[in-house]
């Protein structure tokens, strides 16, 4: 049945969800602070086909947001110094939306979708149901957070995704909330793939949100140390190891891959997070805290490792070369995505940059990057400098025709470049 459905944050999640709704045949409102930000996200070419049947400028225009059947709330809750998440804005959204269901009486479902730490729903939903002066016959609150890669397939996943998680303290909550996702899944798709359904409390929900994306770096991070392992033995093969390690059910071959550290917008700082709750909770349950390192703190160190691995390496090749020039292949976070926050790229950039060399970089999905010189063409990028550095695993780096650069020097994490004396690549024998 078609619904009135109000988002509120209208940026790189957003936006997309707006259109895998309105996709799904509902009446989709759109809402943010900042009056360009649909915009900018379009022309950012994220969610490109949602055109609001309504653009809320006001959230205090009672009448309309009375006559919403479910508001989605995907608002940032950026990182704190101590890495915990800030619920300020999902706090400011909570607070308008509930003035103006004052005095209503139509049932209204409130569905938290940014990312939280364990403990935040509470506070959130006792907000909402004591400034709405409303209870649970009227209104309805769950915390539902994506697990969506930024990648140009956002809507796609919106609309066929692995795992739905709903957290919900009551029964008409959780049901509207599963129902709105029912809607929302294209049913074709789904004779075809297999969407998992998980409802609980808040307190579990939010833990399992950070558990999963914990979950998913823990094996990023320990196939780059089982390739550090590889590279000391003649010989040894991280792509032999790991398709054994990966075919055993109990741990499957998804996200089993080595290559460069883990990055992107949610990876480092859910794992930053994680670590920082870790910490606090060891704190409070013993004296001083046990001073052990804890799960989350170890994929950090390995990650960093990675890093280091590769910096060491870069650095080695331009002494080699005698060079102060390196090309980067791959400027986004992942292959297949247009987005750049916190991407390996970022790191390696400063970084070089630091040391005063010169970077040139090509991807066929980014335009501009601070701190490189992109150029639009493959061949130019890699003219620019003699040494390589294969930083995602695009299709179009690995069908490049890569005998033809025999004097390049190709740092290549991936091994994606046929093996050969100027190739140097990770996860292997060197
Ligand atoms: N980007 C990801 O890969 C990803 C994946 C899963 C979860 N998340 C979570 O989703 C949330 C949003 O992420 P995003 O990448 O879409 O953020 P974003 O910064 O791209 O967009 C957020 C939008 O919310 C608007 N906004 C801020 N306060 C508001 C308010 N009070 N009312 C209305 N609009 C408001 C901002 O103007 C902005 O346009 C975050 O909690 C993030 O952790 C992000």
């Amino acid at each position: 049945m078609t619904k009135k459905i109000l988002v509120i944050g209208l940026g790189k999640l957003g936006l997309p969800m707006a259109t895998a709704y309105q996709e799904a045949g509902h009446y989709v409102w759109g809402y943010d602070i900042d009056s360009q930000a649909s915009q900018k996200a379009r022309e950012a070419g994220i969610g490109t086909v949602a055109i609001f049947d309504e653009e809320i400028q006001d959230l205090s225009s009672l009448s309309k947001v009375r006559a919403i059947d479910a508001s989605l709330l995907i608002v940032p809750t950026p990182s704190r110094s101590n890495n915990m998440f800030d619920p300020s804005y999902v706090h400011e959204a909570i607070e308008k939306i509930a003035y103006a269901l004052r005095g209503g009486s139509k049932y209204h479902l409130v569905v938290v979708k940014s990312t939280l730490m364990p403990g935040q729903m509470k506070e959130i939903s006792e907000k909402l149901y004591t400034t709405s002066k409303r209870d649970e016959r009227t209104l309805g609150v769950a915390y539902s957070p994506e697990f969506i890669a930024l990648d140009d397939n956002i809507v796609r996943q919106m609309r066929d995704p692995n795992v739905v998680l709903i957290g919900a303290e009551d029964n008409e909550s959780r049901e509207r909330c599963l129902d709105l996702y029912h809607s929302v899944i294209d049913q074709e798709i789904r004779l075809y793939t297999k969407t998992t359904y998980h409802t609980m409390n808040f307190i579990n929900a939010e833990i399992a949100k950070l558990a999963l994306n914990v979950a998913i770096t823990q094996k990023i991070a320990y196939a780059n140390s089982i390739a550090t392992l590889c590279e000391s033995f003649v010989g040894g093969n991280v792509d032999k190891v790991l398709t054994l390690v990966g075919s055993d059910p109990r741990i499957g071959d998804k996200c089993l891959r080595a290559g460069t550290p883990f990055g992107g917008p949610c990876f480092p700082r859910d794992v930053r997070a994680m670590n920082a709750l870790e910490e606090l909770i060891d704190s409070l349950t013993f004296e001083g805290g046990k001073g052990t390192k804890l799960p989350s703190s170890a994929i950090e160190m390995l990650n960093e490792e990675r890093y280091l691995e590769l910096f060491s390496t870069l650095f080695n090749q331009l002494e080699n070369t005698n060079s102060n020039k390196i090309t980067i292949l791959g400027l986004a976070y992942k292959s297949g995505s247009r987005f750049v926050d916190g991407s390996p790229a970022r790191r390696i950039v400063d970084d070089l940059e630091r040391e005063g060399v010169r970077v040139y970089g090509y991807d066929p999905r980014v335009t501009a990057f601070i701190g490189v010189d992109v150029k639009n063409d493959i061949d130019e990028a890699i003219s620019a400098s003699n040494v390589i550095l294969v930083l995602n695993d695009e299709r179009v780096f690995r069908r490049l025709p890569w005998h033809l650069y025999p004097q390049k020097t190709i740092v290549d994490p991936w091994r994606i470049v046929p093996a050969g004396p100027n190739v140097i690549q990770f996860g292997v024998a060197r």
